[in-house]
Parts: C-alpha cells; sequence; structure tokens
C-alpha cells in the first residue's frame, strides 16, 4: 500500500524545485516500498535512502524536514528522530496536527527552530475538495482559523 501522505509531500517538494530529497523509514520493508512510489518522480533531483536509526553522517543542514510517519499521533510518545543529534534543518513539518504540537514539534521549538504542524496541510485539502464539488470560492483561512480553535487545547 503506498504511503500517500509522503509521495504528497515529495511531490510537492519536486515541484518546488527540491534538488535533494532523503527518505527515511523505521523498517526496510516499508522503505524499499516508498522508494518504488517516489523513485520515478525525482528526475534530475538526488534522492537517497536510509533507516530512521542509522542516518548517513552526511545529511544536509539546513533541509526542511518533514515528519510524514504516524510517529507522534501520541503525545508522550518519542519523537520519531533526536533532533538534537541530527544536521540542523531550517525548518521542521509535521503532518500530523492533533496533538496540534507533537513531539517532533516540541523539540523543535526547544531548539528555536521554525516549525509547523499538518492542520495547512489538511485545511486545504478540504478546501481544494469542497471547492471542486462546489464550484465556488472556499474561506480556507476561516477554514483555518476555525479548526485550529477547534483543536486548541482546554
Ligand atoms: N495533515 C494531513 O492532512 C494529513 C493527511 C494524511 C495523513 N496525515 C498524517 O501523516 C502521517 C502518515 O499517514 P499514513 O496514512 O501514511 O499513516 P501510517 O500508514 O500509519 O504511517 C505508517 C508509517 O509510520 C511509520 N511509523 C509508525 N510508528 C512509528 C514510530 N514509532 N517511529 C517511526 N516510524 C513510525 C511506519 O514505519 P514502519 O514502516 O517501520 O512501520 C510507516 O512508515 C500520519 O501521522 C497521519 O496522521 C496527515
Amino acid at each position: 500500500m503506498p504511503a500517500v501522505p509522503l509521495v504528497a509531500a515529495a511531490v510537492e517538494c519536486l515541484r518546488q524545485g527540491c534538488r535533494s530529497l532523503s527518505v527515511g523509514n523505521r523498517s526496510r520493508g516499508s522503505l524499499d516500498a516508498l522508494l518504488q512510489q517516489v523513485r520515478p518522480l525525482v528526475g534530475q533531483a538526488k534522492l537517497r535512502d536510509f533507516l530512521l536509526g542509522a542516518p548517513p553522517p552526511d545529511l544536509p543542514a539546513g533541509a526542511i524536514l518533514i515528519n510524514a510517519t504516524s510517529s507522534g499521533l501520541r503525545a508522550d510518545e518519542p519523537p520519531p528522530i533526536d533532533l538534537a543529534l541530527w544536521p540542523r534543518p531550517a525548518g521542521v513539518f509535521d503532518m500530523i496536527y492533533n496533538p496540534p504540537r507533537p513531539p517532533l514539534l516540541q523539540a523543535a521549538a526547544a531548539l528555536g527552530i521554525p516549525h509547523a504542524n499538518g492542520l495547512a496541510m489538511l485545511v486545504h485539502q478540504g478546501a481544494r475538495a469542497l471547492s471542486l464539488w462546489t464550484g465556488a470560492a472556499v474561506p480556507a483561512d476561516k477554514m483555518q482559523r476555525a479548526a485550529a480553535a477547534a483543536l486548541a487545547p482546554g
């Protein structure tokens, strides 16, 4: 089964001109399945893969780090990687939006790294679908504010 969120992230990175894509996963079997999905899309970009427990020493600093795994859906679990041990990214995006600040984003905040959760991704998927279905302009900003308020702790 393809990991649709990860493939979507790879496609958008490539559309934005990303020239180097590093795809990591916890286990080898699903990593190979992921690569089968991503490899045909990369064109001239450099693609490399790694296991989360054994990241290559030359991962670039200043990258955009995206969590497309389900690790972090529970606020009390450890982040999928130890951010402090990795080359410092320019920003961290976690596709998870509930909890609003999953463990990886807590770590990014503690290190002063710009970060965002997956709420905008959720909202813009919904807005696009609604617009296709109705043909009407859809107020994504209002949807985002309403969703953020609904998910805010307390
Ligand atoms: N913001 C949005 O609109 C939006 C939309 C869709 C999905 N999402 C989010 O995107 C994420 C991925 O979605 P999905 O449908 O692909 O979910 P999924 O099928 O549950 O994701 C499985 C992936 O997560 C990895 N994983 C699970 N627990 C892990 C852990 N403790 N440490 C490291 N890796 C772990 C798995 O690794 P193995 O292969 O080793 O098991 C596998 O690669 C989810 O968090 C989901 O909530 C967000």
